[in-house]
C-alpha cells in the first residue's frame, strides 16, 4: 500500500479521465483524450450531433467547472459537541454541503449505500447558495461558504439569497447550485446504492432531466408520490378564478449508480406492526375461489377462502408446530423469527377468534402486507413531530425514510448520507429503522450553521443555527433510545453504536502553498515559509491526524488506536496496524514502538526532526524504517 497526501481534495477531472483511459485506451494519444480517434473509433452515428437532447440553462458550462474545483478545507472534530465520539460510527458535519461533499470525495468515494436529500425546492420564497458569481476570488467564495466566519455560523444575508420567481435566471440558480452537489455525490455512492431525492412541481421536471444527466437515464428507477397537508385554499381561488387546484402530493426521485442495484421489497405496515415484528392476523381473503377452501387445523370454510395455497399454509402450520415442540419456552415468537434469520411464515388454531378470524390465524412478520408501489399518499411528506422537530417547519415524516432505508436494501456496515439535513429527520430515521430491525446502519449528515430566522420558533426556543437544532434533535433521539433500553437487556442493541461524532468544517491545519510561483527568488520564499508547515499548531493532533485521514483517503470511521512511548510521545495507530501516525514529537522510543508494530507505512511531520541535524536525522529514519519494510511519508 502506497498512500498520497496531497493537501487537496480529490482532482475529480483526473479521476474520471482515468477510469475513461482504463476503459478505452484507445482514446488516448500521448497522455490527451482524442476527439478525433473517439470519432473514427465509434463512427458518426455514436456521436451527439449539433442537435441532440439536453438540458441547458444560464450558467451550466460554469456550473460543470465547479464540480472541478478542489478544495484544502478539513473537518474539526468537536468532541464536546459529539455522543461517543471514540466508539460511535455515525457522523454529523456543521458546514456548507459542497465544500463538505469535497472534502469527502477521497474518503467516502464509492461507499455509501443510500442518500437520501430534501433541497430547498425553488418555491420562490427559499432561499439557498447563489451560484452567480463563479468568477469571484476563492478568498470570497470561503468567506461565503463560511470557511472564514470566525463566529463559528454564517451571516445569513451575505450567503443565502432568495430566490425569487421574478428573478429572470429562476430555474438557471437552482439548477446551477443543485448541478455540483448532485455530482459529486454520485461519487460517493456504491455501485449498488442510490439517491432519493425530495422536490415538488416547481423543479420536479427539471430534477427529473438533471439527474438522468448526472446519473444517467437508464438508472432513473422511480418517481414516488407522497401526501402533502391539504391548504384548504380552494375557496378563495374559487372566488378569484380557479388557476390551479391545490397541491395534494409532492415527489421522491429515485435514480440508481447502476444497475447492480435492487430494491428491497417494502410493504404497507405501519411502524407499529415492525416495532413489534409481526402480528397475528385472521387467516381470510375476502375472494370467494372454492379451490382455495380446503382444511386447515380442522376447519374448512363453507364460502369464502383461505389466503395462501394449501401447500404453503400447510408449511406454516409445521413451522408453528415446530416451534412450539422446541423453542416455544425459551424463546419468544419474535426472537425465534429474528434468530432464524428467514421469513418463516406461522399459523395456529384460533378457536377464540370472532367472525372471520375465528379458525385460523396467521404471523404476518414484518415483512407481510401489502408490496408498496409508487403511490405512498398514505404517508404524509412532511409532520409535526412535537418530540423532536415540533419547531422546525419543514421537518419531514421520519416513517417516509424509514420506509426509503427499508426499500433501500440498507443494512449493517452500510452508509446513509443526507447532505440537506435541516433538522436530521434522516438521522433520526437511520437510528430508529437500526433499533427496530437490528441491523447496524450509519449515518452521515450535513448541515450548515444557517441562522434560524429570528422571528421563528426555534430561534426562540434558544437554537441560533439550524445545526443546532439537527444536533441537539440527534441528542434528544439518542438519548430517548438509549433509555428505552436501559433496563432490558436488549441483544440488538448492544450492536448499535449509539452516538455521534460531531465535525465542523473549517480551513486547512496545513499552510497553502501558492501555485503560481513566478520567480526563483518566490520558490525560495515558499521553501522558507513551509520549513513549518502548519498554519496553526492546533491544541490536540487528533485535528491534524483527522485531516491527514481525509487527505490520505482513510475514512473517519477507521479503527483508532491512540498509544503512547514510556516517555509519553503520543502516536496513532490505524486499521488494526496498516499505519502509524505520529504528529506530536519524536524519539528513539517512538522508532522502536513503530518497529515493533510494522505498520505498511509511517507518517509523521517534517518539522518534528528539528536542529542542524534535522536532514540527518530523517535520513536515518528513512533507512532504517525501510530495512523493517516500512514505507515512510513526511509532511
Ligand atoms: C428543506 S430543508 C431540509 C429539511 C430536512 N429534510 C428535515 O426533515 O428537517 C433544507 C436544509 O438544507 C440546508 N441547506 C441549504 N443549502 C445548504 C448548503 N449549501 N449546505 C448545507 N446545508 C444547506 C438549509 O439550511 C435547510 O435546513
Amino acid at each position: 500500500m502506497s498512500i498520497e497526501i496531497d493537501g487537496n481534495s480529490l482532482d475529480v477531472k483526473t479521476e474520471k479521465l482515468n477510469q475513461l483511459k482504463e476503459l478505452f485506451p484507445e482514446f488516448f494519444s500521448e497522455g490527451k483524450l482524442n476527439i478525433a480517434s473517439i470519432k473514427q473509433i465509434l463512427g458518426d452515428e455514436e456521436i451527439a450531433g449539433q442537435d441532440h437532447y439536453e438540458l441547458g440553462w444560464a450558467g451550466k458550462a460554469e456550473a460543470r467547472r465547479e464540480v472541478q474545483r478542489q478544495t484544502t478545507a478539513t473537518l474539526l472534530p468537536d468532541r464536546e459537541g459529539s455522543i461517543n465520539f471514540d466508539t460511535s460510527e455515525n457522523i454529523f458535519i456543521e458546514g456548507e454541503n459542497l465544500e463538505v461533499l469535497r472534502t469527502l470525495q477521497k474518503s467516502y468515494f464509492g461507499k455509501v449505500k443510500m442518500i437520501y436529500i430534501d433541497p430547498p425546492y425553488n418555491t420562490g420564497s427559499d432561499r439557498f447558495i447563489y451560484p452567480d458569481d463563479y468568477a469571484e476570488r476563492l478568498e470570497e467564495y470561503e468567506k461565503r461558504t463560511g470557511q472564514k466566519n470566525g463566529g463559528g455560523y454564517l451571516n445569513k444575508l451575505d450567503l443565502f439569497k432568495k430566490n425569487s420567481k421574478e428573478n429572470g435566471r429562476y430555474h438557471s440558480f437552482w439548477l446551477s447550485m443543485i448541478y455540483p452537489r448532485l455530482y459529486l455525490a454520485r461519487n460517493l455512492l456504491k455501485e449498488d446504492g442510490v439517491i432519493f431525492v425530495s422536490i415538488d412541481d416547481n423543479e420536479a421536471h427539471n430534477l427529473r432531466h438533471l439527474m438522468s444527466e448526472v446519473f444517467g437515464e437508464e438508472n432513473f428507477r422511480n418517481s414516488f408520490a407522497i401526501r402533502r397537508y391539504d391548504k384548504n385554499l380552494n375557496r378563495q381561488f374559487i372566488e378569484q378564478g380557479l388557476k390551479s387546484f391545490n397541491v395534494g402530493f409532492e415527489y421522491i426521485l429515485c435514480y440508481s449508480k447502476s444497475d447492480k442495484f435492487s430494491f428491497n421489497p417494502i410493504y404497507r405496515s405501519s411502524s407499529e406492526n415492525r416495532q413489534n415484528f409481526g402480528y397475528w392476523k385472521g387467516f381470510w381473503n375476502d375472494a370467494d375461489r372454492p379451490t382455495m377452501r380446503y382444511d386447515i387445523l380442522g376447519y374448512t370454510p363453507n364460502d369464502g377462502q383461505w389466503k395462501w395455497s394449501k401447500e404453503k399454509a400447510l408449511e406454516a402450520v409445521e413451522n408453528y408446530e415446530a416451534y412450539l415442540s422446541k423453542h416455544s419456552k425459551t424463546k419468544t415468537l419474535e426472537e425465534y423469527w429474528l434468530e432464524t434469520g428467514k421469513k418463516l411464515s406461522f399459523i395456529r388454531r384460533n378457536p377464540n377468534g370472532q367472525g372471520k378470524n375465528k379458525g385460523v390465524e396467521n404471523w404476518i412478520s414484518p415483512s407481510d402486507g401489502t408490496l408498496r408501489n409508487t403511490n405512498w399518499t398514505d404517508l404524509f411528506a412532511s409532520k409535526d413531530d412535537k418530540e423532536f422537530s415540533g419547531l422546525f417547519d419543514f421537518a419531514k415524516n421520519v416513517e417516509v425514510i424509514k420506509n426509503l432505508i427499508v426499500g433501500s436494501g440498507s443494512g449493517t456496515g452500510d452508509i446513509v448520507l443526507d447532505f440537506f439535513a435541516g433538522s436530521g429527520t434522516t438521522a433520526q430515521a437511520v437510528l430508529e429503522m437500526n433499533k427496530e430491525d437490528g441491523e447496524n446502519r450509519n449515518f452521515i449528515c450535513i448541515q450548515m450553521p444557517e441562522e434560524c430566522d429570528l422571528e421563528s420558533e426555534v430561534y426562540k426556543s434558544g437554537y441560533k443555527t439550524i445545526a443546532d437544532v439537527c444536533s441537539n434533535r440527534l441528542r434528544k433521539v439518542i438519548n430517548k433510545i438509549s433509555d428505552t433500553n436501559k433496563d432490558k437487556m436488549d441483544f440488538m442493541q448492544s450492536k448499535q453504536s449509539l452516538g455521534f461524532k460531531y465535525y465542523k468544517l473549517a480551513y486547512s491545519n496545513f499552510k497553502k502553498w501558492k501555485s503560481e510561483i513566478g520567480s526563483k527568488e518566490e520558490l525560495l520564499k515558499q521553501f522558507e515559509i513551509f520549513k513549518e508547515p502548519l498554519a496553526t499548531r492546533p491544541t490536540d493532533s487528533y485535528d491534524l491526524f483527522t485531516e491527514l485521514l481525509l487527505k490520505s483517503g482513510v475514512e473517519l470511521n477507521a479503527k483508532v488506536e491512540r498509544r503512547e512511548t514510556d516517555d509519553n510521545v503520543p502516536f496513532y495507530i490505524i486499521k488494526g496496524g496498516q499505519m502509524i501516525y505520529a504528529l506530536d514529537s519524536l524519539n528513539n522510543a517512538l522508532l522502536k514502538e513503530v518497529e515493533a508494530v510494522k505498520p505498511k507505512v509511517f507518517v509523521t511531520l517534517g518539522n518534528l526532526f528539528t536542529g542542524e541535524k534535522a536532514d540527518e536525522q530523517i535520513t536515518n529514519w528513512k533507512l532504517q524504517l525501510k530495512e523493517s519494510g516500512i514505507e515512510f511519508k513526511i509532511i
